[in-house]
C-alpha cells in the first residue's frame, strides 16, 4: 500500500481522484531535500530519546540507501505513490521494516513539505546567485575592454548624446548587481527552519527544533507553527526576484535584437548562439534574445499564479498550496536557463566598433556640447539652445553635421563661435568631458569598473 493514511477509510480512492490529488510527478524533484530533512529529523528523535539510538541509525542508513538508489537510477518514481514524502517513507518501511514506521513521529507532511520547499528554494537562490555572478563577470570583462568604444546613447530610441559601450553595459551591470543583492536579502529572511511545526500546532513530543535547524544550515527555527506550515512568502519573493532578473534580461535582449538588426549592425552574434530560417537562406536570427524576452512573460505568469493561489487561504495548511510547485519550478528552470544562455551569448558577441562610432558621430549627438560651448563663451543656455537648434535645422537641410560647417557658416548663427568649436564637439571630447560621477568619460568609467571589480570579488 503506497498511501500513508488508509486507516479511517473504508473505500479505495477513486482512480481519477488519486490522479488529480497526487503530486509525485512534479514533487519528485524534492527527493534530496526530503531525505536530508528526514535524516535531520530522525537524528533529532534519537538524540531526544523519542526513538532509540539504534532505530535512528537504522532509519538514517535506510534513507542514505534510498538516496543513492534514486541517484543511481535503481529506484524509480512510479505513480502508485502520492507524493515524494509518501514515496520515501513507504520505501524506507519496505527496506528496514518497523523502525521505518517511526520516522514520521512528531512530524506532519505539512511541516515536511514546508521544509522541503525551503531547502529547495534556498539551494536555487544560491545557484542563481552564482549564475548571476558569472553573468556579471562577463559584462565586466566587456566593460573593461570598451571604455573608449564610442556609441550613441538613446532616449526615446533616438540618438541623444554619445556614451561608450562600457557605460551602456555598465547600466546592466548595475541592474544585475541589484538582482544579486536582492537574492542575498531574500535568503537572509527565509533562512529559518519550519521543521517541528507539525500539522499546524507543533507536537507534544520534546522536539529539539534548534538542533534540526542548525543541522540543516538554518539560522534557527521559525517561531509560529501555523505561519510556518502555511508560509510561501519566500517562494513568492524568490519568484519576484527572478521576475526582475528576467525583466532586465528582456530589456537587454530587446537592445541586442535592435543592435543586431540590419539597420543598426552594432553587433554580430556568434553562429553558435544564433539560428537560421527554414526558407530564407540569408537569415541569422537572434532567437536566444527573443526567447528570453518571450520567457519573461512566462516567469511573470508563474509569479502571479502563486500569488493568486495564496491570496484567499485561511490558516493554516490547505491543499491549494500543493499548487506552489509547478509554477515555482517552471520559473526557476526558466530563469536558470536564460541567465546561463545569456552569459554564453554575451561572451561570444562581437561588437562592430566602427559602426557604433560612426553612428555616434552622426545624428547630432554633440548638439548639447555645442550649446555648452557657447555657454562657456557667455551665451545664456536658453539662447545657446536656440542657436544650436537653428544650426541643426540648417545642417539637416544641407545633409551635413555641425563639425562639417565652416567657421564662417557657424559665425552667421553666433559670433561666439571660434576655431576651437571643432575640438569641443568632437566625439572624443564629448565623451571625455562627461566626468560626472556615474558618467561615461573613460576616466570615470575606469574607476567605476575598479570599484565593481573589487565588489564582485567579495560576493
Ligand atoms: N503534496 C503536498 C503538498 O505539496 C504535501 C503536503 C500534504 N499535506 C496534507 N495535509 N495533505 O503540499
Amino acid at each position: 500500500m503506497a498511501q500513508l493514511w488508509g486507516g479511517r477509510f473504508t473505500k479505495e480512492t477513486d482512480a481519477s481522484v488519486k490522479a488529480f490529488n497526487d503530486s509525485l510527478r512534479f514533487d519528485s524533484r524534492l527527493y534530496h531535500e526530503d531525505i536530508e530533512g528526514s535524516i535531520a529529523h530522525a537524528s533529532m528523535l534519537g538524540r531526544q530519546g523519542i526513538i532509540s539510538a539504534e532505530e535512528a541509525d537504522t532509519i538514517i542508513n535506510g534513507l542514505g540507501v534510498i538516496l543513492s538508489e534514486i541517484e543511481s537510477g535503481d529506484l524509480v518514481f512510479t505513480d502508485e505513490y502520492e507524493d515524494i514524502h509518501s514515496f520515501v517513507e513507504a520505501n524506507l518501511i519496505e527496506r528496514i521494516g518497523d523502525a521505518g514506521k517511526k520516522l514520521h513521529t512528531g512530524r506532519s507532511r505539512n511541516d515536511q513539505v514546508a521544509l522541503d520547499m525551503r531547502l529547495y528554494t534556498r539551494r536555487q537562490i544560491d545557484l542563481m546567485h552564482s549564475e548571476l555572478k558569472d553573468l556579471l563577470q562577463v559584462i565586466l570583462d566587456i566593460m573593461e575592454k570598451n571604455t573608449e568604444t564610442f556609441m550613441p546613447g538613446f532616449t526615446h530610441l533616438q540618438k541623444a548624446q554619445p556614451v561608450t559601450l562600457a557605460h551602456h553595459f555598465g547600466a546592466y551591470f548595475e541592474m544585475f548587481r541589484r538582482d544579486l543583492l536582492r537574492l542575498e536579502d531574500c535568503r537572509e529572511r527565509m533562512n529559518y527552519c519550519p521543521l517541528g511545526s507539525g500539522a499546524l500546532a507543533g507536537t507534544t513530543y520534546p522536539l529539539d527544533r534548534d538542533y534540526t535547524a542548525r543541522e540543516l544550515g538554518f539560522y534557527g527555527p521559525t517561531l509560529n507553527s501555523m505561519d510556518s506550515v502555511s508560509d510561501r512568502d519566500y517562494v513568492i519573493e524568490f519568484l519576484s526576484d527572478l521576475s526582475l532578473i528576467m525583466m532586465h534580461l528582456s530589456r537587454f535582449s530587446e537592445e541586442l535584437i535592435i543592435w543586431n538588426s540590419n539597420e543598426y549592425r552594432f553587433v554580430e552574434m556568434d553562429d553558435a548562439f544564433s539560428t537560421g530560417s527554414s526558407i530564407m537562406p540569408q537569415k541569422k536570427n537572434p532567437d536566444i534574445c527573443e526567447l528570453v524576452r518571450g520567457k519573461t512573460g512566462r516567469v511573470y505568469g508563474d509569479l502571479f499564479s502563486l500569488m493568486t493561489t495564496m491570496k484567499g487561504l485561511p490558516l493554516a495548511y490547505n491543499k491549494d498550496m500543493q499548487e506552489d510547485k509547478e509554477p515555482a519550478f517552471d520559473a526557476i528552470d526558466t530563469a536558470h536557463a536564460c541567465v546561463k544562455l545569456f552569459a554564453g551569448m554575451l561572451s561570444t558577441l562581437s561588437f562592430r566598433k566602427d559602426v557604433m562610432e560612426k553612428s555616434a558621430a552622426r545624428g547630432f549627438t554633440n548638439a548639447t556640447d555645442a550649446a555648452d560651448y557657447l555657454v562657456v563663451r557667455g551665451v545664456p543656455f536658453r539662447d545657446a539652445h536656440g542657436i544650436i537648434g537653428r544650426v541643426v535645422l540648417y545642417c539637416i537641410e544641407e545633409g551635413r553635421s555641425i563639425e562639417e560647417l565652416s567657421l564662417e557658416e557657424l559665425k552667421s548663427f553666433s559670433e561666439a563661435f571660434g576655431e576651437d568649436i571643432y575640438e569641443a564637439v568632437s566625439l572624443k571630447t564629448c565623451v571625455d568631458k562627461r566626468l560626472t560621477v556615474g558618467g561615461p568619460a573613460p576616466e570615470v568609467m575606469k574607476a567605476v569598473i575598479e570599484n565593481r571589480k573589487e565588489w564582485l570579488a567579495t560576493v
